[in-house]
């Protein structure tokens, strides 16, 4: 797959097995991997140099401007400035990370990036934001800087978390639900396999998913207009993540923020009731959080829906689905949030109910 940006055009392949890793390029680059990934696939860079090689602890209170420095220092010391390249294997903040530095160093160097986590494979990896924390401001500071080249092998996914599996698979349901019926029955038809993290269906899925991105960030590459719209649930999303202290990952935040979305598309009588009740069954499957997250001053949840990047005036803004298309809605009232929020707790209660009983 080639996806065309004003930066440089970049490739996505999908690997078979991860014998690919032997043949990345080793002159005159820098690896930065996930210390995790590096331990659980050590093998496969022993030919890499020691000293050519960064090992990165992904966490959230890591991906600052300090991290991202002391990479472009370690990385002066390679000679040949120009046709240095970095490559970086790793989930989203490793990519955000490596990206920023990429960017950075010499004004923009050569980038391979090896998603190892569903979320990135799917969603992140393509799109080029690249994104660091600054103090308590979660993704402030930013660029864009697609990677050169992508290489996705779904190998990887089976030593993922059962959490972080399913976070990524937030972003591949979102993706098909937002096609509309066609994408749905595809998520009906398929869900169990990928729960299962049957390879060949990861794939078709990944695949898809980046497919259906790609259409967006093509017309409007530096988010000013149509690509908005992919932030459905986001607006939600970002809140949950934000009032969970950033212990719910972002896809399982996003997969609740369909259920909130759609609570409301339903209430402003934008979408039926059937077309809901089919995504969230599929949403319940993937969604397994603590309830009581929740259980926040609904203050603090606005709040947070505020201060989303997103908004940009006092009335809150949210892409809610409709039963055609997506819509950006710039009305969004206090109750709205707090009955979206409400449904959410309801459903989710319900489920738990359900599966207490059997
Ligand atoms: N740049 C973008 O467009 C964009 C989009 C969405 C999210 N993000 C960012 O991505 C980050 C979240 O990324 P993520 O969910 O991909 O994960 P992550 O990078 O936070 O990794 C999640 C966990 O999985 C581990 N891990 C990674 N690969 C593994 C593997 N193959 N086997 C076992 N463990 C593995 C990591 O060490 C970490 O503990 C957030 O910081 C978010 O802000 C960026
Ligand atoms: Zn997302």
């Amino acid at each position: 797959m080639i996806i065309h940006s004003r930066l440089k055009d970049y490739t996505v392949h999908i690997e078979e097995n991860l014998d690919f890793l032997l043949n990345l390029p080793k002159e005159n680059v820098q690896f930065v991997i996930d210390r995790k990934v590096y331990d659980l696939y050590e093998k496969y860079f022993d030919s890499v140099p020691k000293d050519r090689l960064i090992l990165l602890d992904a966490t959230e209170e890591n991906k600052i401007l300090d991290t991202a420095l002391a990479i472009c220092e370690k990385m002066t010391e390679i000679p040949a400035k120009r046709n240095m390249q970095l490559i970086s294997v790793g989930g989203g903040i490793t990519q955000d990370l490596t990206g920023f530095v990429a960017n950075i160093l010499y004004r923009g160097i050569k980038w391979i990036f090896v998603p190892t986590t569903l979320l990135a494979a799917c969603d992140s990896c393509i799109g080029g934001k690249t994104s660091l924390n600054y103090k308590k401001y979660k993704n402030l500071l930013g660029t864009f800087y697609p990677p050169d080249e992508i290489h996705i092998c779904a190998r990887f996914f089976d030593t993922l978390s059962e959490g972080d599996y399913k976070s990524g698979l937030g972003e591949v349901v979102k993706f098909n639900i937002m096609e509309g019926e066609d994408g749905l029955k595809k998520m009906e038809n398929n869900i169990a396999s990928l729960l299962t993290r049957e390879k060949e269906k990861i794939n078709q899925f990944v695949l898809s998913s980046l497919t259906y991105k790609k259409k967006f960030i093509e017309v409007d590459e530096f988010d000013r207009g149509e690509r908005i719209k992919l932030n459905f649930a986001h607006t939600f999303g970002h809140a949950v993540e934000v009032v969970s202290n950033y212990a719910i990952p972002h896809g399982t935040a996003v997969a609740m923020g369909m259920i909130m979305a759609d609570g409301l598309s339903c209430k402003r009588g934008l979408l039926d009731e059937e077309m809901i009740k089919r995504s969230e069954k599929i949403l319940l499957q993937i969604i397994d959080i603590d309830s009581t997250v929740l259980d926040v001053d609904m203050e603090h949840f606005i709040k947070a829906v505020r201060k989303d990047k997103k908004q940009t005036d006092s009335a809150m803004t949210a892409v809610l689905r409709t039963k055609q298309d997506l819509t950006i809605v710039k009305d969004m009232t206090e109750e709205e949030v707090i009955y979206a929020v409400q449904y959410f707790k309801d459903l989710y209660q319900r489920k738990h109910l359900l599966l207490r009983r059997r």
